[in-house]
């Protein structure tokens, strides 16, 4: 019948897609962006090397900033990153490493970066989010 050819092609489309997204995380070794369960914790802003080369962000965005909004960590580090938003949906954009995350009310957004070459990374907000949109990044001094 049409109905099951449409269920079919349905569950192969969704088939295509996470293998595709699989094929990426594992073979190409690109870290893909994680939703990870919410909890109230993530709402505290927090910073914390884990050890010389390790660290930790809990970032949270508001209206009309990051918070912590700026960070400096030595060249080679590895950062895990666990994104929220206390108001309405804002984005986290690194453009210099291709990172792009949603920080959405009530979810968190989980990424990790490695920064091996110095430099100060901007990190915008790509989602509008209101009249201090456009003043709305942050900093990560790599050294
Ligand atoms: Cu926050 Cu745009």
């Amino acid at each position: 019948k049409y109905e099951i050819r449409i269920i079919a092609l349905t569950g192969a489309v969704l088939t295509i897609f996470l293998s595709a997204l699989l094929f990426s995380s594992f073979s190409r070794n690109i870290d893909v962006p994680a939703c990870i369960p919410y909890s109230k914790g993530f709402t505290k802003p927090h910073f914390r090397k884990l050890d010389d080369h390790n660290y930790e962000v809990y970032a949270v965005a508001h209206m009309w900033t990051f918070d912590p909004d700026g960070i400096s960590i030595p060249k080679g580090s590895t950062v895990d990153l666990y994104l929220t938003s206390v108001d309405v949906v804002h984005g986290f954009n690194i453009m210099k490493k291709g990172v792009n995350l949603m920080a959405v009310p009530g979810g968190v957004s989980k990424t990790t970066i490695v920064f091996s070459e110095p430099g100060i990374y901007s990190v915008v907000c790509h989602e509008y989010c209101g009249a201090g949109h456009q003043y709305m990044m942050g900093k990560i001094n790599v050294t």
